[in-house]
């Protein structure tokens, strides 16, 4: 009955584990989530009422597949502004969140058995969408410095791989960020292999210490196709994301978008733009910075205090997650088996890598739990690994 393209897809194991972590008596470093606090709630209750003022019933109609084009402007500005990246809006294509343009990409460029490079560990809901496409995966591992360069010209030499995708700021699931001299050995062999390269930036914005890096765009801008979204910096429940993608990539995108749902939610996009004309969203960023950092804080110190000194883990400088790997041999699927009885939730690392399992790596969120869950929960944590040690 089913599509040889579904049935090789495994179910995501963290939409699994988020069913469990939902339980209000969990405390949970298991989802993405961005902390629901800060969400701008009356902002955004204004900017729809001003959009319904304005009584066109234009924003209920139909619009069209690229996007509101005022919206486009606007991202195309913050680029230019924050970045020193010079997009055309004509050539941003806005999406049902940054998760629908991974679809497009796979899409547009996926044959079935095409060889594609992903960092490992890497974010599980782009290696779900191009599996749909039967893409057969190349990880290229990453560590404190970004992607390790000479595993990844190794596999540009033994492939002939037409895409890498890669999350360099504050990465998902492991919290580290691509050095910019990283960045930049890395583009080279990206420009002599005459591929694409997919920069994935959800976290970007999210920055609480350290300096801003530069985007692949300023190395190799003809070879880069940039994938945003609003879901961490205003709210995910808009689904507005988008691509900004050179001119002959766009339009087989465009055609692509068309076919999966015509556009993307009109009024979402009124709204969200209305939103932008008024507010600033650098305050407003610059508050999620400031709360961000401290829970990062909170757990770092936590974990200081409770997990053992054989446990390493990363100390990101922004995003939402801290990465980490227990002693040699041991199972983070095991602890967290013993965790989840003792009401903590994270994910353990399997989920992040292709062709991995019983792996001794895992993801904790800190960004949706307050600081006394955080001591909590990481203590919980403690006691059950110490407890296998
Ligand atoms: C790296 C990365 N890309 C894309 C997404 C999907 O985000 P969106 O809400 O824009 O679809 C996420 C969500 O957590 C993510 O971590």
């Amino acid at each position: 009955m089913f599509s040889n393209r579904i049935m090789g897809v495994p179910k995501s194991f963290i939409r699994e584990i988020l069913k469990i972590a939902g339980d209000p008596h969990i405390i949970s470093f298991a989802g993405g989530l961005p902390n629901g606090s800060l969400f701008p709630m009356e902002h955004l209750r204004a900017a729809t009422e001003r959009v319904f003022e304005k009584g066109e019933p234009g924003i209920m109609q139909y619009s069209n597949s690229e996007g509101y084009y005022p919206l486009r402007e606007k991202i195309a500005e913050r680029y230019r502004n924050s970045s020193n990246i010079n997009v055309n809006p004509d050539t941003i294509l806005i999406t049902n969140g940054s998760q629908q343009g991974l679809d497009i990409l796979g899409k547009v460029f996926i044959n079935e058995g095409d060889d594609i490079i992903v960092e490992e560990p890497g974010y599980l809901g782009a290696i779900q969408a191009f599996a749909t496409y039967s893409a057969r995966f190349n990880a290229v591992p990453v560590n404190e410095e970004g992607i390790d360069l000479e595993k990844l010209e190794q596999t540009l030499k033994g492939t002939s791989s037409k895409l890498i995708y890669v999350v360099p700021n504050f990465q998902n699931p492991s919290g580290i960020t691509y050095s910019n001299e990283n960045r930049a050995a890395a583009a080279a062999l990206i420009k002599e292999a005459g591929m694409y390269l997919v920069e994935d930036n959800p976290y970007g914005e999210l920055r609480f210490a350290g300096t801003h890096k530069k985007s692949f765009f300023e190395f190799i801008p003809e070879q880069t196709i940039l994938l945003g979204t609003i879901s961490k910096t205003i709210a995910p429940s808009f689904r507005l994301g988008w691509i900004a993608a050179p001119d002959d990539v766009f339009e087989k995108l465009l055609v692509a978008k068309q076919a999966a749902d015509l556009h993307t939610n009109y009024f979402s996009q009124r709204i969200v733009e209305e939103f932008l004309s008024d507010y600033s969203l650098d305050k407003h960023v610059e508050k999620i910075r400031i709360v961000y950092g401290e829970q990062k804080a909170a757990m770092i110190k936590a974990i200081e205090k409770y997990f053992p000194p054989e446990v390493t883990y990363t100390n990101p400088e922004g995003g939402m997650f801290i990465w980490g790997t227990l002693p040699k041999g041991l199972s983070a699927t095991e602890l967290f088996n013993r965790a989840v009885k003792k009401n903590v939730a994270f994910v353990p690392g399997d989920a992040f890598y292709v062709n991995k399992t019983d792996l001794n790596t895992f993801r904790l969120n800190y960004s949706n739990s307050d600081k006394e869950s955080i001591e909590k929960g990481i203590e919980i944590l403690g006691q059950c690994i110490r407890g296998m040690l």
